[in-house]
């Protein structure tokens, strides 16, 4: 029975590029979306950005520029790499969108009549300067316990010891740099504890019915231990978000108008009437008695509390319908290990369109990935040598060996016909294939491919048995000459059939060479006789493994500090070790997310480095010759910079903001990086990087050195 379902994946924060740990998830549900169209279903599948939340509006402060404009311009940047990357979005909101601010607002509203919502004091640090309450992630400070320096307000990286933000020891404002106070402020609550029996319910009949793994439902069982205790829903300004309704000053935490998201982007898109939905259709999908449709999320293991407890509770008590699956993944590591910026493994997704097709790295992760929450190794060689021994030595090269004697031979035309021997060879080969339907709907993915190389192997064996161009040197074996390349080409178009959704790019070039656009895996039933074929095209070329180390060379370049500093990576609201340690969730309980890292991958925590690694870095005293704004730039200024025995460098250094009077600077001494690859910008050359401290904006201070080093002086 064709069935109806909405999909997402988790919105990408809008705080930073879409890396290969979002392509995971993205890929993931990409090609379940584009297997369940193929196998006859209606689906519709949307996303957007997650727009709100501390990060973001002070991201948008450091830049100088309104938070509207940041989502904005990053919004272009994610839509443009996940759709050069094949996946498909029938629509891509924000969540700083007028749909969604109804819809929560709608929702709000339905959870305080029924009595869901209950407000109390709460007591939080505060920074005074910056006059904002302080999320946990944005305190550091001595941990309590083994007096290691700079642990966040959550957690200690060091020992693993979890507290209260208001016990570290000299904590510090991760903003400002200013010394937190304790201040009360009325916060919301979600009463979750009303919906304990019917989310144990929920989750135990979601189990039974596939739409939850049970390695997610017995995880969940442990919240339940004690209770679950009221979630905290409001933050007070300064907040980017949406301003609580006749409570002024009070916005809805990023994580209550994110998965709310979902269902506003789903909204705009049948207001839209695109895909034959109309404005009626979303009542379909979102009704409490919807059973005709479902609602299916895709998300990584981290965010598994909010979609599978806040979020249905939400819901339920806004008298709307539970999700029917969510669909959880484990993390992306490369060559075994977390990605890594210093090694140049926390690949950007554009970087990786910079140098590889977007259809070898779906294939490698098709080849990874299962139905569990296991995480995902991107092993390099491996990638390297599975797409080339794979998609191009056992798929692809089965038309390139089979297309040219066609044309030479028969015009361009399959046999009208195939032997009973053939026939029967080929249906086998059908319906092993047909399989796969039922392990792409699993999430099998990896089984999928098994099969699919399985068939591969067999095709090739085929024409390796038979030889072509052993065949066509003799005039008298024509007809046994056109059956083998007939039957060889349908091999092809089977397993490109049966690829399709993992390689769309590649497999939309491979059925333009063959005259053929089938959109049903049940085309594969039958071969293509008598038919017309196109002239071969190269469909994939070997993975060089130059193009790899390219990759990895420019990630480690993107690393390298312009002038004009990027952003700081900014902790996000709502991550934090602690959570993940804790219990059930409370109101000073953030519950794990990915950070700025977005979904499916670790947290880019500072790398251990060794010695040797310090030891690149050539950092140097330097007195300030000159120093002037730079015509054009509102952010740069131009230092010339005495450098010792190094000579004279010039910096354009991207601190404005912090020192509008740049001639006070002349004459003082700064460290440098002096061996950093000069950078050509617009305004001229960069010969280096000024170290300053801070998290920039008008929060940069340049460091300074006791009287007696000079020019020219290491830094060790
Ligand atoms: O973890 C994250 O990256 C979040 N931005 C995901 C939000 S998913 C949903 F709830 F909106
Ligand atoms: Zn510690």
């Amino acid at each position: 029975m064709p069935r109806e379902i909405l999909v997402t994946s988790a919105l990408p924060y809008a705080n930073g590029a879409i890396h290969l740990g979002h392509i995971v998830e993205h890929v993931q549900s990409d090609l379940w979306v584009r297997a369940m169209r193929m196998a006859g279903h209606k689906v519709h599948y949307v996303c957007a950005d997650d727009a709100h939340g501390t990060s973001i509006m002070l991201r948008a402060e450091h830049e100088g520029i309104m938070p509207q404009a940041l989502i904005e311009g990053v919004w272009k940047q994610h839509t443009a790499d996940l759709s050069d990357f094949g996946v498909r979005y029938d629509h891509y909101s924000t969540t700083d969108s007028a749909a969604n601010r109804e819809l929560t607002y709608q929702i709000w509203r339905a959870l305080e009549k029924n009595g869901h919502v209950e407000s109390r004091p709460v007591k939080q640090l505060f920074d005074p300067e910056r006059q904002m309450f302080l999320p946990d992630r944005f305190i550091k400070g001595e941990c309590p316990v083994c007096h290691s320096k700079d642990q966040y307000g959550d957690a200690c990286e060091a020992c693993g010891s979890t507290y209260n933000p208001m016990d570290l020891i000299e904590p510090y404002s991760v903003v400002s740099g200013a010394k937190p106070v304790e201040r009360e402020s009325r916060h919301f609550f979600v009463k979750l504890a009303d919906f304990e029996v019917l989310l144990k319910s929920w989750l135990e009949e979601r189990r039974a019915a596939g739409g939850l793994q049970s390695e997610v439902v017995n995880k969940l069982q442990e919240w339940f231990a004690d209770g679950l205790r009221s979630w905290d829903v409001s933050r007070d300004a300064p907040y980017f978000g949406f301003e609580i309704p006749d409570q002024p000053g009070k916005y809805f935490y990023v994580w209550v108008d994110a998965p709310i998201g979902y269902l506003a982007a789903f909204k705009e898109l049948c207001e839209s009437k695109r895909g034959g939905l109309t404005p009626l259709d979303f009542e379909r999908f979102t009704r409490v008695d919807a059973d005709d449709t479902e609602l299916v999320h895709f998300i990584g293991k981290d965010i598994i509390y909010f979609h599978t407890l806040f979020w249905p509770a939400m819901l339920h008590g806004a008298g709307l319908r539970m999700p029917t699956a969510v669909n959880v993944h484990g993390f992306l590591t490369v060559d075994g290990a977390k990605m890594s910026k210093s090694r140049g493994t926390f690949v950007n997704a554009r970087t990786y369109l910079d140098h590889l097709d977007a259809d070898y790295l779906r294939y490698y992760l098709a080849s990874m990935l299962g139905p569990t929450l296991a995480d995902i190794d991107l092993d390099l060689k491996a990638f390297e040598e599975r797409v080339n021994s794979h998609l191009v030595g056992k798929w692809v090269n089965i038309a390139s060996r089979c297309a040219g004697f066609v044309h030479k031979h028969f015009d361009g035309k399959l046999a009208e016909e195939l032997p009973a021997a053939e026939r029967a060879r080929y249906a086998a080969a059908a319906e092993k294939l047909a399989a796969c339907a039922a392990l792409y709907e699993s999430r099998d993915y990896a089984a999928a491919m098994r099969t699919i190389i399985e068939v591969a192997d067999e095709a090739n064996a085929y024409v390796a048995e038979h030889a072509p161009w052993v065949l066509a040197k003799d005039q008298s074996r024509r007809d046994e000459l056109h059956v083998v390349l007939t039957l060889a080409l349908n091999y092809f178009r089977l397993l490109t059939i049966w690829l399709t959704p993992v390689v769309p790019a590649t497999a939309v070039r491979a059925l333009a060479f063959l005259g053929d656009a089938p959109d049903r895996f049940d085309a594969a039933l039958m071969p293509l006789l008598g038919h017309a074929i196109e002239p071969f095209q190269p469909l994939a070329t070997r993975i060089d493994p130059k193009q790899v180390a390219a990759m990895i060379e420019a990630s480690k370049e993107s690393l390298q500090v312009s002038s004009n500093p990027s952003p700081p990576i900014l902790p996000v609201e709502g991550e934090g070790p602690k959570a993940r340690a804790s219990a059930s969730p409370g109101p000073e309980s953030r519950v794990p997310d990915p950070g700025s890292s977005g979904p499916g991958v670790r947290v880019p925590g500072p790398d251990v480095i060794s010695i040797d690694d310090f030891a690149k870095l050539d950092l140097r005293i330097a007195r300030v010759d000159v120093c002037e704004f730079v015509e054009g730039s509102d952010k740069l200024l131009r230092f010339e910079l005495d450098a010792g025995e190094l000579g004279r460098r010039q910096i354009f250094s991207g601190i404005k903001a912090a020192y509008p009077e740049p001639s006070e600077l002349v004459g003082r001494n700064v460290v440098f990086i002096a061996n950093l690859a000069p950078r050509k910008m617009r305004f001229g050359l960069s010969e280096g990087m000024i170290l300053s401290a801070g998290i920039g904006g008008n929060s940069l201070f340049l460091l300074d050195v006791d009287p007696g080093a000079t020019p020219g002086m290491p830094v060790k």
